[in-house]
């Protein structure tokens, strides 16, 4: 199939590269000239996992191509997706600009019967609006449907979670275009993978429930943490008594310094949004988000509380991208507590195995990044772990110990509990995790 994907970001170059490993032929449209010369020689303007040969292979076999503006090449396509930003407004709706823009720009092309495709999250009510967008638009009488066909591609993980979904949903009230999806996704068919076939709205819904609902399950066991810290009590085992039970499963209990990223965070106040502008609440999803907010709090007054005070103290800070994989700052944690500790008079040292370069962009010199861990806790008075990067768990903490500049006792503050308290005290630390109230020995060994 000819396909054309506006939009070149995370999820549109995603979107473009796997329906090219489909074996349709895709153009990729990106309206900035720098990203379109770089990406028509292979060059991915971020870290994702298996891309790279995916776009180079989709390049040389001639399936993938890009181009800076939208015009005649995409006439010919059978599907447009659009794949453009959906930001956070200030009132925290999803400004949907760029969506009505390409909509517009889209319609003067039609020549045939063409499937829009909505990829980006957009709010209950979109696919409507765009197409009226293209209607008013159109140049002559073309008929033409608008498909809800929201991602759920993890970042680290994309390519992965195209090609092996736990679900396609497409939302359309048009059999025509039924159709046409099928053969986009034929492959995923043939496979197996559940389809959800509803209609636009419930499309754009489940997009937004399931982000809310992870989004809170997180927030929902930090919660827990807090109360295990009162109640001395310890939260990984507190999860993984949890999720056990089938029915709430064991992922997303992880407790931390709160979720980050480009999607929950902008999801979760969309959704509030949402809801108020059909006069509902949803409050368990608005308690969410302020549970996300003040767990950011809570890892700061930690630190303070660990270090007797921030003012003139040298803090450690492994781990600056919003999960680990990803060189991605957006809305991480561990940015949000680094400002917080820089305004209340700390030095930082930091180091992050992948997002250094964007880190110095964002900080300049009012941090000083660390090519390596050991560099970073060099004369610390105390090391906070804020991303669970694999290679943090391998430290050699003697060696760190040694290095820092707090005598006898450093403080290793664990904020994604990737140690056992029992192993870091054992090397003379303090430890503090987030959730581990239980000082005691476990009865028959903390699985990890
Ligand atoms: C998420 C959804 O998983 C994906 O389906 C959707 O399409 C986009 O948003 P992503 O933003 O890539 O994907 O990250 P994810 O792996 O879900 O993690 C989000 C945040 O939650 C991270 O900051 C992570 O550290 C945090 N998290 C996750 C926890 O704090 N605890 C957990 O148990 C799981």
């Amino acid at each position: 199939m000819k396909i054309a994907v506006i939009g070149c970001g995370y999820v549109g170059l995603v979107t473009a590269a796997c329906l090219a490993g489909f074996g349709h032929t895709v153009t990729g449209v990106e309206k900035d000239p720098a990203k379109v010369n770089a990406l028509k020689e292979g060059s991915i303007p971020f870290y994702e996992e298996d891309l790279a040969p995916l776009v180079a292979g989709g390049l040389r076999k001639r399936k993938l191509l890009f181009l800076e503006k939208i015009d005649e090449s995409i006439a010919g396509a059978e599907v447009i997706f659009i794949a453009v930003g959906t930001p956070s407004l200030r009132n925290g709706a999803a400004d949907l600009q760029q969506v009505f823009k390409a909509a517009g720009e889209i319609a003067p092309y039609l020549k045939k019967y063409t499937v829009i495709v909505n990829k980006s999250t957009v709010p209950v009510g979109t696919a409507k609006r765009v197409w009226e967008a293209i209607k008013e638009n159109l140049t002559r009488e073309i008929p033409y449907d608008v498909v809800s066909n929201p991602e759920f591609l993890r970042e680290g993980k994309a390519v992965n979670d195209f090609f092996q979904p736990d679900r396609v949903v497409v939302g359309t009230g048009s059999t025509r275009a039924q159709q046409v999806m099928k053969k986009v996704y034929a492959r995923l068919i043939a496979d197996g993978t559940p389809f959800i076939w509803t209609t636009p709205e419930a499309a754009e819904l489940i997009k937004y429930a399931a982000n809310a609902f992870l989004a809170t399950k997180i927030s929902f066991i930090n919660e827990i943490a807090n109360l295990c810290e009162a109640a001395s009590v310890d939260i990984d085992t507190v999860a993984r008594g949890m999720g056990l039970d089938k029915r709430i499963g064991g992922e997303f209990l992880r407790a931390g310094p709160g979720y980050g990223g480009s999607c929950f965070p902008k999801d979760t106040r969309a959704l509030v949004h949402i809801a108020r502008s059909y006069g509902q609440r949803v409050l368990i999803v608005e308690t969410a988000v302020k549970i996300n907010e003040q767990q950011k709090g809570r890892m700061v007054k930690k630190i303070r509380g660990a270090t007797g005070g921030l003012k003139g103290k040298t803090i450690a800070l492994l781990g600056m991208a919003f999960k680990p994989g990803v060189d991605d700052l957006r809305e991480s944690p561990a940015v949000a507590i680094a400002e917080r500790l820089l305004a209340a008079g700390a030095r930082l040292q930091v180091h992050d195995p992948m997002a250094l370069g964007r880190v110095k962009e964002v900080f300049g010199a009012r941090i000083n990044c660390c090519q390596d861990p050991y560099a970073a806790v060099t004369r610390a008075d105390a090391l906070v772990i804020a991303t669970d990067w694999p290679e943090y768990r391998k430290l050699d903490l003697a060696r760190v110990k040694k290095l820092m500049n707090t005598g006898d006792t450093p403080v290793l503050l664990d904020l994604r509990n990737i140690f056992t308290p029992q192993e870091v005290r054992g090397y003379g630390f303090r430890y503090q995790g987030v959730g581990r109230g239980w000082k005691g020995e476990p009865e028959n060994g903390l699985e990890k």
